[in-house]
């Protein structure tokens, strides 16, 4: 099957759910794209719709955005601490904690759960991302 492009994104699955991810989330789930979190932990990525839900609910106090937005941006979130959850999605960004064995094992875990459509990203700040792209076994499907 050909990878996905860009273009054809609905659904984004974001690993992680600290900091970035929770942020990375947000904003694809504002965007209008189906968003599916994974963590280690469930109260995690309830911490993360915590986080989530508060920010803008402060531009709803100000007027600037519409309940029925900040609903339709929520009811676009789900969360599993199950990894097999993010095989639907058509790009799957990473957002885990910055140590390179902890996101080969992720990416190995990913190629063999994903299909082969599925775009990979990763968040990293100083890693090596052709290292990452090498243990995800698909080096072409990154973003
Ligand atoms: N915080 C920043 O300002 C910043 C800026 C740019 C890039 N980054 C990068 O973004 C990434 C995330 O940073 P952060 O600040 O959000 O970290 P964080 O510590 O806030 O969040 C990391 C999350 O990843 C989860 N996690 C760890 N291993 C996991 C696994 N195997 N599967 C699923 N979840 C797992 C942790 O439970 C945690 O919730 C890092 O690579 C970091 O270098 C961070």
């Amino acid at each position: 099957m050909a990878t996905a492009t860009v273009n054809q994104v609905k659904t984004i699955a974001v690993v992680g759910s600290g900091t970035m991810g929770s942020g990375i989330a947000q904003i694809a789930a504002s965007a209008g794209f189906k968003v599916i979190m994974n963590d280690v932990e469930t109260s995690l990525l309830e911490r993360a719709v915590r986080t989530i839900r508060g920010s803008p609910e402060k531009f709803v106090q100000k007027g600037k955005l519409s309940e029925e937005d900040l609903k339709a941006t929520l009811d676009r979130l789900t969360h599993s601490v199950e990894l097999d959850q993010v095989a639907q999605a058509d790009l799957v960004i990473e957002a885990v904690t910055e140590r390179i064995e902890v996101k080969n094992e992720l990416f190995a875990r990913l190629d063999a759960l994903c299909p082969a459509h599925t775009l990979l990203a990763t968040n990293t700040s100083s890693l090596s991302v052709t290292e990452m792209a090498r243990a995800s076994n698909r080096p072409r499907r990154w973003l």
